[in-house]
């Protein structure tokens, strides 16, 4: 199959491409568009085999089910039936953006994206081409992110090319994304307000609009309610350890001696601040990025452009851990394969989520315990 790639520059409503895209998406195919958060990649969510072929075309596990796009706050009703009035609050105050809520599903959506649940997860992004899209379609649109499972967020259209080239017919071109990273996941069909997955809007934001406080996910039991929080995610080809802010310069320099010494090939890249790594001529450091919005803006970027340089490692300093920050972390600690600490002068990796750390001797981390993961993980959600 050839993929098209169009870009959609002013006036999206009357675009000639957005035509062309309603079109195969009426028809059951596939289409990649823009959102504020990241590229999607689209199928009419009232159709069980369009949303099939998302999850063949991706290599998507099948017990993750896809959020639903809809263009307008009405339009919610028509495919959820939200418990109270918060569903309403929260979609007048943040729709249209980056925040997703699950809610009970109506037919024919329950049916085609909800993976044997009851629940779906529906959201009306900001992009005026996704918005333009979904309207012209005349349906909701299933779409997760475009890229294959298991791999980074597409931020921009070549990125899209990247993955899915010759695998779906068209993409829209609408440029880079604003926001960066993929919306906030909040559970309100299972009780009390519950983030399943910090992204845009923050707990803050909801607990404000909410006017009352808002869970955080505990990893393993929710696992069960949001399954994409489980799968691996987010990982580009080369290790990625991040740097507490605990750590000294002079140990961290010396550690990256070691490192650089260590006979492997390969430059390391670097993703962060600390003039001392920046400057280093075996580092390869990404653009400066100031605050934590620019940061996310290019996180999946930064991370493609640092494989795409044969870093054969990257280093990242820990974000912190409130609002935007929490999103960073948590994107960058699924990415990651350790966390360098730093104790009596020498650094050692800690953690991680998954098996690249067996590719760097030096950096191998003592397997974590169930116990020790947890406690963690709830250090983490207790930092908000
Ligand atoms: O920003 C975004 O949300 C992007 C753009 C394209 O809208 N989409 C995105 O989709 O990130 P995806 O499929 O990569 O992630 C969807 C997340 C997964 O963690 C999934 O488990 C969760 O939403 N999810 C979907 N339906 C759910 C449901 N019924 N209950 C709980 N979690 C759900
Ligand atoms: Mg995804």
């Amino acid at each position: 199959m050839k993929t098209l790639l169009l870009q959609v520059e002013d006036d999206p409503q009357q675009h000639a491409a957005v035509g062309q895209a309603a079109q195969i998406l009426r028809r059951g195919g596939l289409v990649a568009f823009p959102t504020e958060t990241v590229y999607g990649l689209g199928a009419d969510a009232t159709s069980v085999p369009a949303v099939e072929a998302v999850y063949a075309v991706k290599q998507r596990p099948l017990d993750n089910p896809l959020i639903v796009h809809i263009a307008a706050v009405e339009e919610l009703e028509e495919v959820a039936i939200p418990p109270d009035s918060r569903a309403g609050l929260l979609a007048r105050s943040f729709w249209p953006g980056p925040l997703t809520v699950v809610l009970a599903a109506r037919q024919p959506i329950r049916k085609a994206v909800c993976r044997g649940r009851e629940t779906a997860a529906i959201r009306m992004p900001s992009h005026p081409v996704a918005l333009a899209l979904i309207r012209r379609t005349g349906r909701p649109l299933a779409a997760p992110s475009a890229n294959l499972s298991g791999r980074l967020s597409p931020t921009t259209a070549a990125h899209v090319l990247e993955d899915l080239d010759g695998r779906i017919p068209l993409i829209l071109d609408g440029g880079p994304c604003r926001v960066g990273i993929e919306s906030t996941v909040l559970d309100l069909a299972h009780g009390p307000p519950k983030v399943l997955r910090p992204g845009g809007v923050t707990r803050k934001m909801l607990a404000e609009v909410l006017g009352e406080p808002v869970a955080v996910s505990d990893s393993e039991e929710d696992a069960l309610i949001s399954p994409g929080m489980r799968h691996r995610h987010y990982q580009p080809r080369a290790p990625v350890y991040l740097i507490e802010a605990s750590v000294s310069e002079g140990a961290l320099s010396d550690f990256l001696d070691e490192l650089s010494q260590s006979g492997r090939s390969g430059k390391l890249g670097y993703l962060g601040n600390r003039p001392s790594i920046r400057c280093r001529p075996d580092v390869i450091a990404t653009a400066q990025r100031r605050g934590e919005a620019e940061m996310a803006r290019h996180l999946y970027a930064d991370l493609r452009e640092l494989d795409r340089l044969s870093a054969r490692v990257i280093l990242a300093d820990m974000p912190s851990s409130s609002g935007l920050g929490r999103s960073l972390r948590d994107r960058l600690s699924r990415a990651s394969s350790g966390i360098l600490e730093e104790r009596e002068g020498k650094i050692r990796s800690a953690g991680g989520s998954s098996e690249k750390n067996e590719r760097i001797p030096e950096f191998r981390a003592k397997p974590q315990s169930r116990k020790e993961r947890k406690e963690r993980e709830r250090s983490f959600s207790q930092d908000l």
